[in-house]
């Protein structure tokens, strides 16, 4: 595997394809099977390491998120990743950039929540296809308003890449897998899986129509309070346009946010209709 630190280093042999997996590093089982899908569908597989300044705000984690690159080299390597581009802050923003701003799908839920985040992801992200010059980019459906903010854009600006979004990789106790899961202290490291549990009793309970949909989610989020949770957001949404719905009619989604002490998890579960 190569380690690339510059982009001046990086050269694109056009006569292959090139699956491309963008990552903050951080790595764990989720990051890791995106990348051995990549290599699976492509001649090369690269990935970005680059924790990217501009898509925390103000107060969030920028400063504290893991950095180790040795590790994350020795896992991606393993994963038979063939390039790892790991650029330093100043090769990536050598001075206040041009942005890019979705529309719509960015108005909600974590665009709510964390003002300017998803400009950084598009902007970063964009910045990524253009210098890798990716055949196929892999991202997983974990941050599923990402992968529909990176969908828009990659249409709105007919950006040449083709876009593929795999499932969540979860713990054997159902926790979603995050680079941020290490900030959990013991005792809410067990409380956590409750997350997933919560979405999961939403679906069934849709399912069978137990309740309305209004009682089922104030029911879950009254029991996540109980346990430690501050849910910022629970919702049952369209799965295209990420609007919050009330009946079945569509693809859809439970979408979740919560904070359990200084960590803020964020999952999802979709449903859909044809494998119903
Ligand atoms: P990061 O959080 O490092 O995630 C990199 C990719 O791994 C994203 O596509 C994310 O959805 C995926 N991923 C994370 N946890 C996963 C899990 N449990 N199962 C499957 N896939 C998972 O997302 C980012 O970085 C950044 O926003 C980035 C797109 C790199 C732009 O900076």
């Amino acid at each position: 595997m190569k380690i690339v630190r510059s982009i001046a280093e990086l050269k694109r042999d056009h006569s292959v394809s090139l699956g491309f997996v963008p990552t903050m590093g951080a790595f764990h089982e989720g990051h890791l099977s995106l990348m051995r899908v990549a290599k699976s569908h492509h001649d090369v597989a690269a990935v970005s390491l680059f924790v990217n300044p501009t898509q925390f705000g103000q107060g969030e984690d920028f400063e504290r998120y893991p950095r180790n690159l040795d590790r994350d080299a020795e896992m991606a390597e393993s994963a038979g990743v063939d390039i790892l581009f790991a650029p330093d802050v100043s090769q990536m923003y050598p001075r206040k950039t041009t942005e890019i701003q979705v529309s719509g799908v960015t108005e909600r839920w974590e665009g709510g929540h964390r003002p300017g985040h998803f400009t950084g992801v598009a902007t970063v992200v964009a910045k990524l296809f253009n210098i890798v010059q990716p055949t196929a980019a892999y991202f997983g459906q974990k941050d599923l308003q990402q992968c529909l903010v990176i969908q828009r854009m990659v249409a709105d600006l007919n950006l040449p890449v083709e876009l593929k979004f795999e499932e969540t990789v979860r713990e054997s106790d159902g926790l979603a897998m995050s680079s941020r899961n290490v900030y959990l202290s013991d005792s809410n490291r067990a409380i956590a899986p409750n997350l997933y549990q919560e979405l999961k009793n939403i679906r069934d309970g849709v399912l069978v129509k137990s309740a309305s949909v209004d009682s089922l989610l104030s029911s879950a989020i009254n029991r996540l309070n109980a346990v430690g949770f501050t849910v910022d957001y629970l919702e049952l949404v369209d799965l295209d346009t990420m609007a919050p719905i009330r009946d079945l009619e569509q693809d859809a989604a439970i979408i979740v946010a919560a904070r359990l002490g200084s960590t803020r998890l964020i999952d999802n579960l979709r449903i859909l209709l044809n494998s119903l």
